[in-house]
């Protein structure tokens, strides 16, 4: 297999690969690769939802997740799905934020496969948040070390969410009210990753809301200042669409933003969530 990274930190696209026919030394490749770029993109598949999900497996066991209705008879697969006609409404994920992040043992790894996009617009980013802690200046570092941050999945955290009103209408079906989304969850604001080590940043602007034990008001300048610096392009990759693409990212060390630009057209992924364990302090 062939890797061709995309920046010097984060994303690497493999080129050369069928991931449905890979042997188990093929596999492990793919994983250090995964360990060691965060994101990575692999072009010219062709995977149906039993597919991914058989892919989702070999990296662990997949995750039935809460408040989004999963795909029909697909309980673990999501269809990220908005039809060319649902103009002018949010879309799913279009805001910085790790997957679940609220939940107790949020998800180690995402993986997107991508069935419908548009012609142009519709690309997603992503965060390398070991490097944005490590270049995080000092007393934003202060703040943060040893502090827990609060998560919950209502109502979509942060100020900078999108408006209720223009949330995940349409194709995407999202259950309010549901408690496993709705409770508080304390996780480390720094953490370490579990199987590299590496320390890096565990708060996002979707699912985050504050920071226990710090005044309301203190805490969130330093979130919006870490968001700010997080968010630089330098710590970025950014992905442009092709069908028949699989996307395979590091939860725990990343953060990512769906571009919602493409109004006027239909836009179609298949994804899966794979079991992470409870987020260690660094
Ligand atoms: C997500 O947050 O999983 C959606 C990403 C995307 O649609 O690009």
């Amino acid at each position: 297999m062939k890797l061709v990274p995309l920046t010097p930190s984060i994303g690497a696209t493999v080129e050369g690969i069928d991931l449905m026919s890979l042997d188990q030394q093929a596999f492990d490749a793919v994983r250090d690769a995964w360990l060691r770029y965060k994101v990575l993109f692999f072009p010219e598949q062709s995977l149906d939802a039993d597919a991914l999900c058989r892919l989702g497996s070999c990296l662990g066991a997949l995750m039935q997740l809460p408040y989004i209705r999963p795909m029909e008879g697909h309980p673990e697969v999501i269809r990220v799905l908005k039809e060319a006609d649902e103009v002018g409404m949010g879309v799913f994920g279009g805001e910085w934020h790790s997957d679940f992040s609220f939940l107790p043992a949020p998800p180690a790894a995402s993986i997107l496969y991508s069935v419908d996009v548009p012609p142009v617009g519709g690309d997603t980013l992503w965060v390398d948040m070991g490097l944005a802690w490590r270049k995080l200046p000092q007393p934003l570092r202060d703040a943060l070390v040893g502090r827990i941050a609060v998560h919950t999945g209502k109502p979509y955290g942060a100020a900078n969410a999108p408006e209720e009103s223009t949330r995940f209408r349409g194709s995407i079906d999202i259950a309010r009210g549901n408690p496993e989304a709705d409770r508080e969850t304390r996780h480390p604001a720094v953490c370490r990753h579990p199987e590299t080590g590496e320390e890096m940043l565990f708060v996002n602007p979707t699912y985050t809301t504050r920071l226990d034990g710090v005044d309301a008001a203190r805490g969130e300048a330093v979130l919006q200042a870490v968001y700010a610096h997080c968010t630089r392009p330098e710590f970025t990759c950014r992905w442009r669409w092709q069908p028949g693409v699989v996307a395979m990212w590091d939860n725990r060390s990343t953060m990512h933003y769906a571009v919602n630009d493409y109004d006027g057209h239909r836009r179609e992924l298949l994804r899966v969530a794979v079991a992470g364990e409870a987020p260690l302090a660094a």
